[in-house]
């Protein structure tokens, strides 16, 4: 992980709400893989003093693509510090053949280069959008994925089939929503599963991260009986290894 300069070339407006960022990157960060992100710096000033999180969604050279909320300002030209990568790469199976995707109240922005790492390998891509998610712009995924639309809880018509059908599942639900999602799609897999086997499920967490280098534990998750920070051990944890909340009515 190193800090360097990078310039954004274009920006596109993909829907009233999501914008994307094409920025040309050092050759330190060209190499960054599915589910890791950048903090960058888009001011000469430390205001505000957190940096802002990008996620890439493509990579293609040494360009990468940035999904960024329209409501934020970028200008084609302008020159940003970015620090990074942060995290370690999603750990998606070898040879996988069915990949299942949740989006639980947040963009599926972090699992972009995941599907598809996946889509290329020739394995069926399925996402769910669930709660705010169901408002993502179509128009911004892959043609290839089947989209699945659920409600506020969490929940989709044919949940236990689709889990069933995965080979593997990860799953994105932002502060403070992760924890108790996360309860509720590990408990609804062992309905489906007689047993759930490591590295099967994962959840990607998304705290604030004011060092992204492990140092000011603002970022801990409890791993296995110990607090681990999520910027360099994460951002997804397999859920089976996790301190969860009880599931409803079983506290
Ligand atoms: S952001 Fe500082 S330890 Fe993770």
């Amino acid at each position: 992980m190193q800090e360097a300069q990078a310039i954004i070339e274009r920006v596109r407006r993909v829907s009233a709400t999501v914008q994307r960022l094409d920025v040309a990157v050092d050759r330190a960060h060209r190499n960054v893989g599915a589910g890791q992100l950048f903090l960058a710096r888009t001011t000469a000033s430390f205001d505000p003093y957190l940096r802002e999180p990008w996620t890439p969604v493509h990579r293609n050279g040494s360009s990468l693509t940035i999904e960024r909320p329209a409501g934020q300002v970028y200008t084609p030209g302008q020159i940003v510090s970015l620090i990074g990568p942060i995290g370690r790469p999603l750990p998606m199976r070898e040879k996988i053949r069915t990949l299942l995707l949740i989006a639980h109240e947040a963009t599926p922005a972090a699992l972009m280069m995941l599907a598809e790492t996946a889509l290329a390998q020739g394995a069926a891509v399925s996402l769910a959008l669930l709660g705010a998610a169901i408002h993502y712009p179509l128009e911004a995924l892959p043609e290839e994925v089947e989209v699945i639309r659920g409600d506020d809880q969490g929940k989709w018509p044919d949940q236990p089939e689709t889990l069933r059908w995965a080979e593997q599942v990860f799953a994105v639900a932002p502060p403070p929503y992760d924890m108790s999602y996360y309860t509720q799609l590990l408990d609804s897999i062992r309905q489906v599963k007689m047993e759930v086997p490591a590295q099967y499920v994962y959840g990607l967490f998304q705290p604030p991260l004011p060092c992204g280098v492990g140092a000011c534990q603002a970022c801990l998750i409890r791993r296995s009986g110990e607090e681990v920070p999520a910027c360099t051990e994460g951002m997804a944890f397999d859920l089976t290894t996790l301190h969860l909340l009880a599931p409803e009515g079983k506290a």
